[in-house]
Formats: structure tokens, C-alpha cells, sequence
């Protein structure tokens, strides 16, 4: 190939700004700079846990039909989350993965001079979604607890905003929109703008202020909810995510999405383990065990974090990219965020919060680092 040509006529002027994402250290690379055998990849907000069984047994069921496209309209899956939530069939889509919804929507929104409001630190994807689209994004600060601030999205608000999302529990804070304030933003948030709630981490909630965004959702106003089967369902490498969005929106999204986006054993593993209730408690107790127990151990530590309703704690220190690498040393991946104050800490499984509890006590009873 001629690296001396020039390519920049090729492509977008658009894109110039986009930053490709950038993949953690592949576990070979994390073997070498582990002083220990046993890695807890604690980075990524995914479970610890594998899938759930019933999610393994159908896999293993759907093999043989891999020769095959998968149904392009997912209507299994549909059809099941329909029932389970009680919104009709045409008021619901399939992502492959919620990040692709997200994606979806700007493409299906947006158009250069628009804008899009959200909370910021949040998920990177309300920003790069915007910049391939051209339009302009506009990073609200968070709440001192680590939540989006409704008065200030709204202050952000002007005739040209498309979207505005709602990141609850966000990520990377771990804190929650309460429902007053869902109740207050809706009342408020004029009608041009869709309102677009990704509630990824919402199996995780323990809290009873926290808002429910789906039990604003009547299918009629600007309002998606988006959710995801990667996280607490732990399908994170199948890439499955669903949302909730008036029929209308449904069908543009239809518009602009691939045909077979959702692949078989994403939809067939969904279909399992939506209704096992059991497991999902089960898990759901333990994420709140190990989350507590990190959070205990910060505050032994007086190491300021959020208060989180998710899978992950927010921690402040006062060097992030120091801790990060004695914690990589001592085998526990989490994740720094370039420039900031603090890290983003997975809570693992039972052994896992044991041992980032083990290291952080280890390098903060360490008055130098
Ligand atoms: C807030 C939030 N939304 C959406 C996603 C995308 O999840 P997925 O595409 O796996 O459904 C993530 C993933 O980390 C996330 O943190």
C-alpha cells in the first residue's frame, strides 16, 4: 500500500475528531506484568460469573441451526421480553448489544447541527455516536454523587437538541437518577427532544429511591429505555441489548439497522435466561455483598467513592495511573479513565472482591505508594 498518498479525500471530515476504541491488555500481556497466576478482570463491567445455565444448555441446543441466518426480526425474543415487560411487540427492539442501539439512534436522529445533552463522565458511546453523525455533544457535569444533574441537562436543553440520555446507574459512577427527579425531567423536558434512558446496570439496583424508567414509558411520548443482557445476564460476548421505544421509532431504527444484526445463539441464550428469576436474585445478592464490601473497604481506607448501584464503585485516588499498575501487579485489572482522579473497580465474585479488597488494603496501608 502507498503510505505516501493521501488519504484524508477518502473519508469524512467528521470522523477526524473520533477516537477508535481502545482494548484493554490482551491476557498474555497482563501475565507479564502480574506478579501472580490469578487475574481478576474486574475492567470491563462484565460478570464475573459465567452464563447462566439455562443460557449454556440452549446454546449447546442451538448449534446445528448456525448454518443458517438468524432470524432477522428476532421474534422469539420479542415476543418473550414482550410478555415479560408488557409492552407490545412493536414498541420493542433488538440491539446487537445496547451499544448498537445507541448507535441506531443517532443515525437515525441526528443530523449535523443537532445536538445531544448528557451527563458527563458517562459511557463513551453518547459522545462517538454524536460525532459520526456531525452533531454537536454537550457533557453536563455530574451531581457530587455521581449522578446525572436534571436541572443542568435541562439548562443544556435549547431547539436544536435531539436527544438527551439518561445514564442510570451510570458508568462510570455507579450513582442513580432518583425517581422524583425521572418524574421532574419529564415533566419538564420539551417535546422536540427524545429522552433516551440506558439503564444497562438497572438489575443491579438495591436502592428504593432510584428510578424504574420503564414505568414511565407509554409508548406514545419521545422516551426510549434501553437494556442490555450483557451485564447482570453475563452475555456480554454474544452482544444482545434490547430497548423500549414507541412504534414509530421502532420502525426508523428498522430503516437504518443491518438485517440480521441480532445473531442466533445471542437471541436463542436471551430467550433462557430472561425469565429465570432464581438465578438472577441469586447473582443480584451477590453483586450487592461484594459491592458493599468494597464500599466498606474504601471508607476503612478513607478513600473517598460513590455510593453505587451497580456492578462497579467509583474510587478516588490521589494517583490513578500509580494504583492502577499495584493493583495490575497484584493481578486485579480495573479500569483507569485518562486525566481522572479515580478508578472504576468491577465487583468480582466472592474470591474477587476478596482479593481487591486484599490489594487496595495492601497499597493504601502503604503510606507511599
Ligand atoms: C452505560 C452503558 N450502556 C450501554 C453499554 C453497552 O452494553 P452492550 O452493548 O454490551 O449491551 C454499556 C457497556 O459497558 C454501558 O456501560
Amino acid at each position: 500500500m502507498d503510505r505516501g498518498m493521501d488519504w484524508s479525500t477518502f473519508f469524512r471530515t467528521g470522523l477526524e475528531p473520533v477516537q477508535a476504541y481502545q482494548p484493554g491488555l490482551r491476557e498474555e500481556q497482563i501475565r507479564q506484568i502480574a506478579k501472580t497466576d490469578t487475574i481478576y478482570k474486574l475492567s470491563s463491567n462484565e460478570s464475573p460469573l459465567p452464563p447462566f445455565p439455562s443460557a449454556r444448555a440452549a446454546l449447546h441446543g442451538a448449534l446445528e441451526s448456525l448454518s443458517e441466518y438468524p432470524d432477522g426480526s428476532s421474534h422469539q425474543l420479542t415476543q418473550l421480553l414482550s410478555w415479560h415487560y408488557g409492552i407490545p411487540f412493536d414498541q420493542i427492539t433488538i440491539g446487537n448489544g445496547s451499544n448498537e442501539l445507541i448507535d441506531l439512534i443517532a443515525l437515525t436522529c441526528l443530523e449535523p447541527g443537532d445536538n445531544v445533552v448528557y451527563g458527563w463522565p458517562s459511557f463513551i458511546v453518547y459522545r462517538s455516536s454524536a460525532q459520526i453523525t456531525g452533531a454537536e455533544y454537550r457533557e453536563v457535569p455530574l451531581t457530587a454523587g455521581g449522578s446525572f444533574d436534571i436541572a443542568a441537562l435541562l439548562a443544556a436543553i435549547d431547539e436544536r437538541t435531539k436527544i438527551v440520555y439518561l445514564c442510570t446507574p451510570n458508568n462510570p459512577t455507579g450513582g442513580v437518577v432518583s425517581d422524583d427527579d425521572l418524574k421532574e425531567f419529564l415533566d419538564r423536558v420539551p417535546g422536540h427532544v427524545l429522552v433516551v434512558v440506558d439503564a444497562a446496570y438497572e438489575e443491579f439496583i438495591d436502592g428504593r429511591q432510584a428510578a424504574r424508567p420503564l414505568a414511565y414509558f407509554d409508548g406514545q411520548r419521545p422516551y426510549v429505555v434501553l437494556r442490555t443482557f450483557s451485564k447482570m445476564y453475563a452475555l456480554a460476548g454474544l452482544r444482545c441489548g434490547y430497548g423500549f421505544a414507541p412504534s414509530i421509532v421502532v420502525e426508523m431504527l428498522n430503516k437504518v439497522r443491518e438485517p440480521f444484526n441480532v445473531n442466533t445463539l445471542a437471541q436463542v441464550a436471551a430467550c433462557a435466561c430472561l425469565e429465570d428469576v432464581d438465578e438472577r436474585e441469586r447473582r443480584h445478592a451477590l453483586n450487592v455483598e461484594g459491592r458493599t464490601r468494597l464500599q466498606a473497604c474504601f471508607e476503612r481506607l478513607g478513600l473517598r467513592y460513590h455510593s453505587s448501584q451497580a456492578n462497579f464503585v467509583w474510587v478516588e485516588v490521589s494517583d490513578a495511573a500509580a494504583t492502577f499498575d499495584a493493583l495490575l501487579k497484584r493481578g486485579i485489572i480495573v479500569r483507569p479513565f485518562p486525566g481522572a482522579s479515580g478508578l472504576r473497580v468491577g465487583v468480582g465474585d466472592a474470591e474477587g472482591v476478596a482479593a481487591t479488597v486484599a490489594a487496595f488494603e495492601a497499597i493504601f496501608d502503604t503510606p507511599a505508594l
